[in-house]
């Protein structure tokens, strides 16, 4: 089986997904498979159509490895890999539309405003905020619409921050999105297809140090404690495992994705995202929810290959 892992690309998350990579690929040859590490550049194609592999792993972050635009092409070439279609790649990283369709399916996440950049100068800025702060109320989350690992995000306090945020925001996504605030307990449930159906692992909770979940909260060892299982009462925790469940499903997501919640105080989940190519750093959420799970990176990665190229 010669896999190949594909890593770096030119998102904002490039050095996290090299780091994700590496990780990958390290754990894939530690069970014997047959990998190689490359970057998605202009000559990947030419790569792809020359030798292709029996399968391909994306760790790619950020727009072409979430957005569905790779898979489509790795589609087109007949070249199988983990994870999911492009379609739903595409529904999932857009974050006002997965939370629409999320809604409509039953599954609570926090009420929010998706605001184009061209509205939110052409209208008047203080108009706009204004009647966002009116609906939504505060605190508020700002983070762009298409985007990840907590780059270009800010907790909304008070209404005179709310201006700098967008400002903010706006440096890397054209929409951002203006999300109700819920306090309470970071939990990521990431959810794996080995062959039997999608099986949710032990929510993990996410303690940051300084209180905000950010770039460097998340790749910087020491600045965040995790909870693997979360520190939820046996009740909270099916209740938390089921809504990720559910979510996954209604994206109609495939093979592997992480499920970010938050647990307010009275138990009740709120689903902020769903990510289709989740962080595989040695900080990151899935490889110790698998280690939670009691399971083996390695051979999760193997068995989630061995699937794709069957
Ligand atoms: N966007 C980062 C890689 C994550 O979700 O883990
Ligand atoms: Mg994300």
């Amino acid at each position: 089986l010669h896999v190949l892992v594909l890593a770096g690309g030119l998102s904002y998350e490039r050095d996290v997904s090299l780091r994700s990579g590496r990780r990958v690929l390290d754990a894939l040859r530690a069970v014997g498979v047959d990998a190689e590490l490359r970057d998605a550049d202009v000559a990947l194609l030419p790569a792809l159509t020359a030798d292709p592999p029996d399968a391909v792993v994306i760790a790619l972050h950020g727009a072409t490895g979430e957005d569905g635009s790779l898979r489509g092409v790795l589609d087109l070439w007949d070249v199988p890999y983990v994870g999911c279609d492009a379609r739903s790649s595409r529904l999932a990283w857009d974050k006002p539309s997965a939370k629409a369709v999320l809604r409509e399916a039953g599954i609570p996440t926090p009420d929010w405003v998706a605001l184009p950049h061209d509205r939110f100068s052409e209208l008047g800025a203080v108009a706009v905020l204004d009647r966002i702060v009116d609906r939504l109320g505060l605190p508020l989350m700002v983070k762009p619409a298409q985007g990840g690992s907590g780059l270009g995000a800010a907790v909304v306090r008070e209404a005179a921050s709310l201006p700098a945020a967008m400002v903010g925001c706006f440096a890397y996504d054209q929409t951002a999105l203006v999300e109700r605030y819920v306090p309470g307990m970071d939990v990521a449930v990431s959810v794996l297809d080995l062959g039997k159906g999608p099986q949710a692992l032990p929510p993990v909770e996410i303690v940051p140090r300084n209180g905000v979940y950010d770039y460097a909260a998340r790749y910087t060892a020491g600045r965040t404690t995790w909870h693997a299982p979360a520190r939820l009462d046996a009740a909270t925790t099916a209740r938390v495992t089921e809504v990720a469940l559910a979510a996954h499903t209604a994206l109609g997501l495939r093979d592997v994705s992480r499920v970010d919640l938050i647990v307010d105080a009275g138990g009740d989940p709120h689903v902020l995202e769903v990510n289709v190519s989740p962080g595989m750093t040695e900080t990151s959420l899935l490889p110790l929810a698998i280690q939670a799970a009691g399971l083996d990176f390695g051979r999760v990665l193997g068995t989630l290959v061995t699937r794709a190229a069957a």
